[in-house]
């Protein structure tokens, strides 16, 4: 039984902790907000900020643990596995140099330009506001701005869409130097148009080993309307491709990662962990979004349940080098919908009860997940991020969606709402249709 720690108190950290559980390992959890879904599969759980490096290497050593897997991003940029290693800890997760490729937008694509590797897009990076200004003036392309540093997947614009002339994109720019979003200046990107994917690997810092693709909602409201939220579902197919995304297509992108790994290694950050690559597919084939560094959020909850691998051993070969690339998924479609605060991705309306029936889920073929949820006096209340993901399974996409809204019936609570349109045929068939006309 291996003994490991665990950061991050969200629902990618709920599913990643109860496919550890299940594969056998014991659970050491760091967390800011006590996520009752962790605590209770936990032999021991310390609540702090999962920014605070030193009280959880204390918390690692005192607990013996000889692994550990860090959910979120931000502690990653903090160097979390660097102190951790130091320690004697194992880390299924990336060094500080190796989470660059999330952390900074310009180290990414710069990596992919000086290795010649696939899939990018035109880029560029502007650290004074009156050379970025200049920039706009006469763009070769339709632009996407984005702050260079972390954001919480907020600070995304895009002409066209958000930004409709040049003042709106002037402002944006400014806006994200004087306000200092993201801290490191600002990127322009090439607007890619088509349908986006998301296709996450384990690595051990050359081999990968790929997951089924996903895609995700990231519009607040019905219908991909709003505004862009951390995710408010997904779902993947029972072949492990998606209706728009044909086999060669997805090794195309997996060909991107491997390229990707493989740079890393020979400049001397070798990475390790999950690597999630999210790619807009294109007339041309597969497009780099962004890399990110980590599970996705809740494209986590789609592939977990269905690993037929044990976590714990992939963790373990993640950390020990020793992966291949047999890791195996079931043959199952999933449907991933969160239930969120009111308000969520303007103003949530948070501190309301939330119950989750969980025979009653189980019994409908699916699994839940607490996210942003925790206890105040002795009831379970929501936070002002998600609250709970419900995903449903089944033989089809169809089939997997029909089974999430039966268990999404047995979630009650207080000034909560679900875009219950994911996964539905309407919008997986607008998707291959808008594929189609992309391609021409
Ligand atoms: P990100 O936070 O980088 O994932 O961006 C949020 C959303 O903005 C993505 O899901 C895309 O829909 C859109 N986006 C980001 N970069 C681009 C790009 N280069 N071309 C087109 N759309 C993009
Ligand atoms: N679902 C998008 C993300 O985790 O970044």
């Amino acid at each position: 039984m291996i003994k490991i720690l665990t950061v991050g108190g969200g629902g990618r950290e709920h599913a990643a902790v109860e496919a550890l559980h299940r594969s056998g390992a014991e659970i050491y959890a760091a967390m800011s907000t006590n996520n009752p879904g962790i605590s209770r599969r936990a032999v021991k759980v310390l609540k702090v900020s999962e920014m605070d490096v030193a009280s959880i290497v204390e918390f690692a050593q005192e607990s013996g643990v000889e692994y550990a897997f860090i959910g979120p991003e931000a502690p990653l940029g903090e160097g979390i596995v660097d102190s951790l290693t130091e320690v004697g800890v194992k880390c299924a997760s990336p060094s500080k140099d190796a989470a660059r490729i999330e952390t900074s937008k310009s180290f990414m694509r710069e990596l992919l330009d000086s290795h010649n590797i696939d899939g990018n897009l035109g880029h560029a990076t502007f650290h004074d506001l009156k050379d970025a200004l200049a920039y706009i003036e006469d763009a070769p392309y339709e632009l996407v701005v984005k702050p260079v540093g972390l954001t919480g997947g907020k600070g995304v614009k895009v002409q066209g869409e958000h930004l409709l002339n040049l003042e709106d994109t002037a402002a944006y720019v400014r806006e994200i130097f004087e306000q200092d979003i993201g801290g490191a200046g600002v990127i322009f990107e090439e607007r890619a148009i088509g349908e986006e994917f998301t296709l996450m690997v384990f690595c051990d810092g050359s081999t990968i080993a790929p997951m089924p693709l996903v895609q995700d909602h990231k519009r607040a409201f019905e219908g991909d309307v709003g505004p862009n939220t951390g995710g408010m579902g997904s779902y993947s197919a029972e072949d492990h491709l998606l209706p728009f995304v044909e086999k060669g297509e997805r090794d195309a992108a997996l060909r991107i990662l491997k390229d990707i790994v493989d740079a890393m290694a020979s400049e001397g950050c070798p990475y390790v962990g999950v690597m999630y690559g999210q790619f807009m597919l294109t007339r041309d084939g597969p497009r780099i979004i962004e890399i990110n560094a980590r599970f996705g959020d809740p494209e986590a909850m789609n592939v977990l349940p269905i690993l037929k691998t044990g976590f714990a051993d992939i963790c373990k070969a993640m950390a020990d080098g020793s992966l291949t690339e047999e890791v195996d998924f079931k043959n199952v479609a999933t449907v991933c919908k969160y239930v969120v605060p009111e308000g969520y991705g303007v103003k949530s309306v948070s501190g309301k009860p939330i119950y989750v029936d969980e025979r009653g889920v189980i019994d409908s073929s699916a699994v839940s997940y607490y996210a942003n949820v925790f206890m105040h006096e002795g009831v379970l209340v929501t936070g002002s991020s998600r609250s709970v993901g419900v995903v449903g399974m089944g033989g089809s996409i169809s089939a997997a969606e029909a089974n999430c809204e039966k268990a999404l019936s047995f979630v009650r609570g207080e000034a909560i709402r679900v875009r219950h349109d994911i996964g539905k045929p309407e919008i997986v068939q607008k998707r291959v249709e808008h594929m189609r006309q992309v391609r021409g």
